[in-house]
């Protein structure tokens, strides 16, 4: 059995003191909860103070992205030497505002994949195609390629420590979420290479969140579908009501 994993992605939003704020709301609101594991990712600048709200708790804590060196003359990067120093426990990589905004190639997102297992962070590997790629009937060719491309070197001992989310680019701050079953056919192809390169256990074991305008009123849907473990959100994880409703449908 796969624990569902529910994660929050605040992005460029929150300052120290709200971002402590809502922590706080939310170990109150999911002390009890059993059996969904709970991240949250601030942005960088945050993540001390968080780490620290955090600790005791079981909420974990995750960065958005870092490089993949260590250390060096990168002005301007975080490296996952330094999240891991601070306790942090995952990584988001990949994310379509990165591979987007931000230009970042498949290449580099799998360089930082490779550099964030060896440091003994988990990467969220995030891969999604875009309205255009989906109308043209490309969405398995995009995808199928992230995953292959974004694990590159990674071994099936590794991939314990690897999430992998699913998200449709058209779906994120949209409103617009994939359909229950849009969504299912994707986990399925992506669990299928997953497979298909480490073989059935890992393939199985394999935690495959969604992500894209996830509410408390479409979380119960989506989240119980076989392939779907759980489920990154954007705009919902910014106050402590709906993430934790959201937390609480992935209990059901
Ligand atoms: P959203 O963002 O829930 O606001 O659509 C999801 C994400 O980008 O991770």
């Amino acid at each position: 059995m796969r624990k569902p994993f529910i994660a929050g992605n605040w992005k460029m939003n929150m300052l120290v003191d709200t971002g402590k704020g809502l922590v706080a709301q939310l170990k109150d609101r999911v002390r009890d909860v059993k059996g969904v594991e709970i991240a949250i990712c601030p942005p960088a600048v945050l993540l001390p103070a968080i780490c620290e709200e955090a600790k005791g708790s079981n909420i974990r804590v995750g960065a958005q992205n870092m490089y993949h060196e260590n250390s060096g003359a990168f002005t301007g990067e975080v490296s996952g030497a330094m999240l891991k120093s601070i306790g942090c426990t995952y990584v988001i990589l990949g994310h379509s505002e990165r591979r987007h905004i931000f230009g970042e190639p498949d290449g580099l997102i799998n360089a930082k994949v490779n550099a964030a297992l060896a440091i003994g962070l988990k990467p969220i590997l995030c891969v999604g195609e875009k309205l255009e790629q989906r109308e043209a009937g490309r969405t398995e060719d995009v995808v199928g390629l992230q995953v292959v491309a974004g694990l590159y070197g990674v071994t099936a001992q590794q991939m314990e420590d690897v999430v992998i989310a699913y998200e449709p680019v058209w779906a994120i701050g949209t409103g617009k979420t994939a359909t229950p079953s849009q969504a299912e056919e994707v986990h399925q192809l992506i669990r299928g290479l997953v497979t298909e390169t480490y073989g059935e256990e890992v393939g199985q074991s394999l935690r495959i969140q969604y992500g894209g305008s996830v509410k408390p009123d479409n979380a119960r849907g989506l989240l119980g579908l076989a392939d779907i473990d759980g489920a990154l959100v954007g705009g919902a994880s910014l106050e402590a009501e709906p993430f934790s409703k959201i937390v609480m449908a992935a209990v059901e």
